[in-house]
């Protein structure tokens, strides 16, 4: 560890930037503590000064609202999260949140600082109405609210319906998931799914739409296809790759999961030669994969990494591997949940980003936008929520770590 804590020292001296110097250093003595044996309460209460101290309070670059508009989808993907998607009779038909609601919730949230609007579920394609009221209310609204940016998350199969409002919008990132190359993809996405999100995504392209990222999801039966698919979607219109990895759920597929050094190493074998032009951040994040975060800091030790360190809503360490393309891993092992903002359902509950929605009895989130104001929400998120989650979070990432 001293050698890398001595070659990051040197990248973090080159930056003249202070705050950058802040946010290495901090991190870096959480995964020491970490790697020390150092008990994980004290390790959460040190984070939960230091982020405060360090980020700022409240956070300066604003929160961020994910949104589920529904709770349905035209695909039933074996890796799916949603516990709905595996059962159906999970799926929420009653009580929706109307457009009018989601507008009033935009407006109060704006008002209340946040600035990153996500909508992340489940298939808003199919709930057009609704999607486009939100991100067009957004749009309208945020040049009273400067730094305001939006985003979304599709499965791509639906994109020519709504293309008519969709490149009317300014995406910070529109995205479309694949998961490895066709046959790859197709065999947990359905027949002919990766024909359809692709001719979506060329389409959006040749309607001048921006920022189209593709987010992939690693499994061990698609790493193989990772870079063929990759120059097969950059010629399709695809600038910005996001690459995560698997994770168990009560619901998916065992066989999806990825939990091994292996197939993170040939992830990263499969980058090697990137097509020229694209930026390619891969995603380990505690929350979904601990036990390979885990597994990762510890090949840190290895000192055979330089760090940097990003500035953004959900801080993470950053393993530059490639300047240009850019490719990077972006190591989340900071608890952000609920300091950072949270998620509503299409019912109104405020939640987590989505851990709970791999299990129906933690639906409930802690509250209702319904009852309470988003105000109210989000002070309960980070005044109370967020000391217990810390502590929990830092608990089994010790245990990730040891293992
Ligand atoms: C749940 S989907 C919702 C949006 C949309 N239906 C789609 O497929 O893009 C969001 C992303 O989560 C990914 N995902 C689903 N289950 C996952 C899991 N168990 N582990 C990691 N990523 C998962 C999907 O592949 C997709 O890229
Ligand atoms: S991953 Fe997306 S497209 Fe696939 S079943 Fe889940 S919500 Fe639907």
């Amino acid at each position: 560890m001293e050698i890398i804590v001595q070659v990051v020292l040197e990248v973090i001296m080159k930056m003249n930037n202070a705050v950058y110097r802040d946010f290495a250093d901090f991190q870096l003595e959480i995964v020491n503590s970490l790697l020390a044996g150092r008990e994980p309460e004290d390790i959460a209460r040190h984070a939960r000064e230091a982020i405060k101290v360090v980020y700022g309070h409240p956070i300066p670059n604003g929160a961020e609202l994910a949104m589920n508009v529904n709770e349905e989808c035209n695909l039933r993907c074996a890796h799916c999260y949603y516990a709905s998607t595996h059962d159906k009779a999970l799926e929420q038909k009653k009580g929706l949140l109307s457009m009018e609601e989601w507008q009033s919730i935009i407006d109060s949230s704006l008002a209340a600082g946040f600035k990153q609007f996500s909508i992340i579920g489940k298939e808003p394609l199919l709930s057009p109405k609704i999607t486009q009221g939100i991100l067009q209310r957004v749009e309208e609204r945020k040049a009273e609210y400067p730094g305001v940016i939006y985003e979304m998350i599709t499965n791509g199969t639906l994109v020519k319906d709504n293309i008519h409002w969709l490149k009317e919008l300014d995406f910070n990132f529109l995205s479309i998931s694949f998961d490895g190359y066709e046959k790859d993809h197709d065999k947990v996405r359905g027949q002919g799914s990766y024909r359809r999100s692709k001719e979506g995504l060329a389409f959006l392209r040749s309607e001048g739409v921006k920022n189209l990222s593709v987010t992939n999801t690693v499994m061990p039966h698609n790493v193989s296809s990772l870079e063929r698919m990759m120059y097969d979607l950059h010629d399709a219109g695809a600038e910005y790759f996001s690459i995560g990895f698997c994770f168990p759920t009560d619901y998916n597929t065992a066989s999806c999961v990825v939990d091994s050094m292996d197939v993170f190493l040939e992830a990263l074998e499969q980058l090697s030669d990137p097509p020229q032009g694209v930026d390619i951040s891969v995603n380990l994040s505690f929350y979904e994969t601990p036990g390979l975060t885990g597994k990762v800091m510890k090949m840190l030790e290895s000192g055979k990494h330089q760090f940097a360190v990003t500035q953004d809503l959900a801080p993470s360490l950053i393993i530059p591997l490639r300047e240009s393309p850019r490719i990077a891993i972006q190591l989340n092992i900071l608890p952000v949940m609920y300091y950072s903002g949270f998620r509503l359902d299409c019912t109104g509950y405020a939640m987590d980003f989505c851990t709970d929605l791999q299990k129906p009895e933690q639906r409930k989130g802690f509250g209702n936008v319904r009852d309470t104001s988003i105000q109210e929400l989000w002070k309960y998120a980070r005044e109370q929520l967020w000391t217990n989650h810390t502590e929990e979070f830092y608990r089994t990432l010790a245990d990730a770590v040891r293992k």
